[in-house]
């Protein structure tokens, strides 16, 4: 079972690209997990999908296609996505072979503040509703306080997030098994 992780947040020093990483240790067996970069695909531009979709697109849109499911790491901003990840989706979201079309999804976000994302959650879920992609319910994973979670080199070191994360991957296995047999 092939998990691509994608991460909303573009920069460095990424808390949720550290949690998208910390993922790979603590997949269920049977699951692999591969991270990609959306960091180099424009801006949607509908004149620059009908002249051609650029290298970076069709390459994203080959890995959602490809991938068995999608674990999506998005930081907050201003309470919905950020800009690059409703961007990729916008991209991939498009005719023909739209390739969210019924691919499982699994989601969680970190954030500095208390909240961990609560709000941009359900921005995520409403969009991808929209392209019959399939989110998992539950559990909800959302990383408040997310600095004091990982030490400086980046790795996730609070057992209880480590334990919330670990529960999301083996309750999206199991999600992703249902849609395969659906298809
Ligand atoms: C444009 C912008 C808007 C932000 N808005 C929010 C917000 O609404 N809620 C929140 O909790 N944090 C907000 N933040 C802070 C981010 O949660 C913080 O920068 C976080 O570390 C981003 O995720 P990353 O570490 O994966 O890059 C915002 C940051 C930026 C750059």
């Amino acid at each position: 079972m092939q998990i691509l992780g994608i991460c909303g947040s573009l920069r460095k020093a990424s808390l949720n690209m550290a949690a998208l990483r910390a993922c790979s240790e603590l997949l269920p067996q049977g699951m692999t997990l591969r991270i990609t970069s959306i960091a180099e695909i424009p801006i949607f531009n509908q004149d620059v999908f009908d002249a051609g979709m650029p290298d970076p697109v069709k390459r994203f849109r080959a890995e959602v296609a490809e991938a068995d499911g999608l674990l999506i790491a998005s930081p907050e901003y201003n309470f919905s996505l950020s800009a690059a990840l409703k961007n990729a989706i916008d991209w991939a979201s498009r005719p023909p072979n739209q390739v969210f079309q019924d691919k499982p999804v699994a989601i969680f976000s970190a954030t500095p503040g208390p909240l961990g994302g609560a709000r941009v959650q359900y921005d995520l879920r409403r969009i991808l509703g929209q392209i019959w992609a399939h989110v998992l319910p539950r559990p909800e994973v959302f990383i408040g306080m997310a600095p004091t979670k990982f030490d400086t080199q980046g790795k996730l070191t609070d057992e209880t997030t480590r334990k919330f994360l670990t529960d999301l991957l083996a309750g999206f296995k199991p999600w992703v098994e249902r849609m395969k047999v659906k298809k």
